[in-house]
């Protein structure tokens, strides 16, 4: 479904991703993960469109979409949830979600809201709520939210564990899993490397901007060196 070959991405003279090669199969959850400053975020920009490779490419079912611009790749079935969630704080929790739909016909609207809603009753109980008074986990939920409103194909998800408390990471990884049976497909980076080993098919490690292994996920949970890098032992 998405096949990235030799990507390179600089920020002046910062080389933050060097020669990176990955695939995501459709219907897979595949996980990048690596410490902070690895190029996590990077990788994940420059396939939304929001950062340049000077090499390489990036193919999204069969066409090179490296070139083209971030609103028609979300418009071609990629969204993604950004690090740190950045939801609209002053907006409430559904005029967020109205945001994430502005690629689709306005005649979906009404069964795309009840989707959100139906998967995040949370978010249903507090459809009036301004976003900046939701809990960090909440924010999670809507960020997810607004990213499922575009109808993707591939979602793609950086950090959705960053800053929250151990019992609401399990529970937007248990959202993640339900969404995967429902049928998307999902790019996951994470610096919680248990969390995302424990439910990817398969796993990229970055280190200094470079993919240095690759397996599955649980081939990687098993690796000696994994367990001490990432794994605490
Ligand atoms: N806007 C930026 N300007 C300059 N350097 C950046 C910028 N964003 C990230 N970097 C650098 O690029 C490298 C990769 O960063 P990033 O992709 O954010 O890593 P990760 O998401 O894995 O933590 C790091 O060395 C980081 O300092
Ligand atoms: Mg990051």
């Amino acid at each position: 479904m998405l096949k990235v070959e030799n990507i390179n991405v600089y920020y002046g003279s910062i080389h933050a991703v060097k020669d990176i090669s990955f695939e995501v199969n459709e219907g897979e959850i595949v996980t990048l993960i690596g410490a902070n400053g690895a190029g996590k975020s990077t990788t994940l920009q420059t396939v939304s469109g929001l950062l340049r490779s000077k090499t390489g490419s990036i193919k999204f079912l069969g066409e090179e979409i490296s070139a083209v611009l971030p609103h028609k790749i979300v418009t071609k079935g990629i969204a993604q949830v950004p690090e740190g969630r950045r939801v609209f704080l002053q907006m409430t929790v559904e005029e967020n979600l109205q945001m994430g739909a502005y690629t689709r016909p306005s005649s979906e609207y009404a069964d795309s809201i009840a989707d959100v809603y139906e998967r995040f009753p949370r978010l249903s109980e507090r459809r009036k709520q301004v976003a900046g008074t939701l809990s960090g986990g909440e924010q999670q939920m809507l960020a997810m939210g607004r990213a499922l409103m575009s109808k993707p194909r591939l979602l793609m998800l950086d950090e959705p564990s960053m800053g929250l408390a151990p019992i609401l990471v399990e529970q937007i990884f248990e959202i993640i899993e339900e969404l995967h049976k429902a049928g998307t497909t999902i790019l996951l980076v994470e610096q919680n490397a248990q969390m995302a080993l424990s439910i990817a098919d398969r796993a990229y490690v970055l280190e200094n901007g470079k993919i240095s292994l690759t397996g599955t996920g649980a081939e990687l949970m098993q690796s000696e060196d994994i367990k001490k890098a990432y794994l605490g032992g």
